[in-house]
C-alpha cells in the first residue's frame, strides 16, 4: 500500500520533469554523482561548525567569504537543533551525508553534501526584505559560490559530475502574501521572482556545472496556519516549471531535473497513515524542548514527532523530509542515464 501510493507520487513527479521528445545527450546519473551542492532556504540548510547557529552551513551576510582550507575543515553537525525540522532533511538523506548524529566531513561521503542554504533566505532583496541583517539571499548564495564555493571544491571536484539543488520561493510566497494587499497580482510578482531565479541558473550553468535540479513548492496551503492558498501555489509552481522548461530547451547539453514535490508531498498528506502520520494539521508545542524527543507525552504529543507532519508553523518534521527524499532519490536513479 504504501510502496504503491509513492510510486503513483514518483510517477507523478516524472510526467511533470521536463523533456522527453527532443533528442538530448543528457550526461546526468545519479549513480555517477559525486557531490550534492545545494543552496535555499531553512528547508534545505544544514549546520556546519563553521555556521550562524541555527541559519547555515558556512558564513552569513557579514562574512561571506571563506577559504578552501576552512570549508574543508568544516564539518556537518547532526543533533536535535541542527535542521530546521529536529533531524536530517532531504539533503542530508538523499546523499547519506550527515545522517548520523555527530559531525561528519562531507569529503568523506560517498556523495558528497555541499549545502550552502541559509535558513530564512528569499531569493533577493528586490521584492521582499532580509529576514535578519545576517540573512544571505539566494542570489548572495550564488554570489558567495561564485567567489569562494567554487574555487574551493574546484581542488576535489569535477563540476560535470556535480549536480547542482535549489530550493526556493517559500519564504517569498509567504512574505509577498503578508505584504502586499490581497487583490495584488501574485502572479506577475512570481513571474519577477522566478525570473531572477533563472538569472542564478544561468550562472550556474556559467561556472559549468550542467545538472540542475529545482524543487517545486511544498503545499503550504496545507500547513497549520498558512499565509499562501492553494491557487497561489500553484501558479507559482506554473511559473516555476515553464521557465525551467524554457531554459532547458535552451541548455541542449544541460539536464534540468524538477522534481515535482508538491505533488508528492500532497500524496503523503493524503494517504499520512499509511507512512505513520496521524497529526497532519497541527504541530507539537514541545517540538524545540530539550527532552521532546524522550519524554514526548510532556506536551501532549503523545507518540512524538515522527507522527507529525508539521514540525512548527512553518516547516515539516524529518520523518517528512525522509519519506520524500526516498521518492526523490528513486526518481534520480530513473533520470538520465
Ligand atoms: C551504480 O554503479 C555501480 C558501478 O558502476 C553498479 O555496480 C551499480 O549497479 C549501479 N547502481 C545502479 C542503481 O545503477
Ligand atoms: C538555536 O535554536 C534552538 C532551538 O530553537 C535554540 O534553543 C537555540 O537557542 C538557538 N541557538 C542560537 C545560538 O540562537
Ligand atoms: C548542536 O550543535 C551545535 C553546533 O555544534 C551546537 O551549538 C548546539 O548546542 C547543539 N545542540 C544540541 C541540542 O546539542
Ligand atoms: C549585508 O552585508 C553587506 C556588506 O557585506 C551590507 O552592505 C548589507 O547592508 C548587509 N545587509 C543587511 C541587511 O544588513
Ligand atoms: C544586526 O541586527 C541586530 C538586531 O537584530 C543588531 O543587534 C546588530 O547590531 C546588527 N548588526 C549590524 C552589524 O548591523
Ligand atoms: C487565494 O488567495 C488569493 C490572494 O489572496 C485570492 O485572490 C484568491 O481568491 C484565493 N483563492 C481561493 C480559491 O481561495
Ligand atoms: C479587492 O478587490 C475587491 C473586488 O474588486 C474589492 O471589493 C476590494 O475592496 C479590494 N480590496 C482592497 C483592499 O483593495
Ligand atoms: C540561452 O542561453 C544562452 C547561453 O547560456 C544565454 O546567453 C542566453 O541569454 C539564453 N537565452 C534566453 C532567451 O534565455
Ligand atoms: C495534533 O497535535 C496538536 C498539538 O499537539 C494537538 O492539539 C491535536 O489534538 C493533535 N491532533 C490529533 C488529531 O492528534
Amino acid at each position: 500500500m504504501r510502496f504503491k501510493t509513492l510510486a503513483c507520487a514518483a510517477l507523478a513527479a516524472t510526467t511533470f520533469a521536463a523533456p522527453t521528445s527532443e533528442p538530448k545527450k543528457a550526461k546526468f546519473s545519479w549513480n555517477k554523482t559525486k557531490s550534492l551542492i545545494a543552496f535555499g532556504d531553512s528547508y534545505t540548510f544544514v549546520q556546519g561548525l563553521l555556521g550562524h547557529p541555527n541559519y547555515t552551513y558556512i558564513g552569513d551576510n557579514f562574512s561571506l567569504s571563506f577559504t578552501p582550507q576552512q570549508l574543508f575543515s568544516n564539518r556537518i553537525v547532526q543533533n536535535q537543533t541542527s535542521t530546521a525540522s529536529g533531524g536530517p532533511v532531504w539533503t542530508e538523506f538523499i546523499t547519506n551525508c550527515g545522517v548520523k548524529p555527530g559531525h561528519t566531513d562531507p569529503r568523506k561521503c560517498e556523495k558528497q553534501l555541499w549545502d550552502f542554504a541559509y535558513a530564512g533566505s528569499n531569493t533577493d532583496e528586490v521584492l521582499t526584505p532580509l529576514h535578519w541583517n545576517h540573512t544571505v539571499s539566494l542570489e548572495k548564495q550564488i554570489e558567495q559560490f561564485e567567489k569562494y564555493g567554487d574555487v574551493a571544491l574546484q581542488k576535489i571536484l569535477k563540476r560535470k559530475e556535480a549536480l547542482v539543488a535549489l530550493w526556493i520561493g517559500i519564504n517569498d510566497i509567504n512574505d509577498l502574501a503578508k505584504l502586499r494587499d490581497k487583490n495584488a497580482s501574485f502572479a506577475s510578482l512570481y513571474e519577477q521572482v522566478v525570473t531572477s531565479q533563472e538569472r542564478l541558473w544561468e550562472r550556474v550553468y556559467k561556472l559549468g556545472y550542467r545538472n540542475l535540479l529545482l524543487l517545486n513548492l511544498p503545499p503550504l496551503d496545507r500547513g497549520p496556519s498558512p499565509s499562501v492558498n492553494k491557487t497561489l501555489v500553484s501558479t507559482y509552481n506554473g511559473i516555476l516549471a515553464s521557465h525551467a522548461t524554457a531554459f532547458q530547451k535552451n541548455h541542449t547539453d544541460a539536464t534540468v531535473l524538477q522534481f515535482d514535490v508538491n505533488t508528492v508531498l500532497n500524496q503523503v498528506f493524503d494517504d499520512a497513515a499509511d507512512h505513520g502520520f496521524t497529526n497532519t494539521t497541527n504541530f507539537c508545542p514541545g517540538y524545540n524542548q530539550p527532552d521532546i524527543l524522550t519524554n514526548p507525552e510532556k506536551y501532549g504529543c503523545g507518540k512524538g514527532l515522527d507522527t507529525y507532519l508539521w514540525y512548527n508553523s512553518g516547516h515539516l518534521t524529518s520523518r517528512v523530509h525522509e519519506v520524500f527524499s526516498k521518492v526523490l532519490a528513486r526518481w534520480l536513479g530513473e533520470q538520465g542515464r
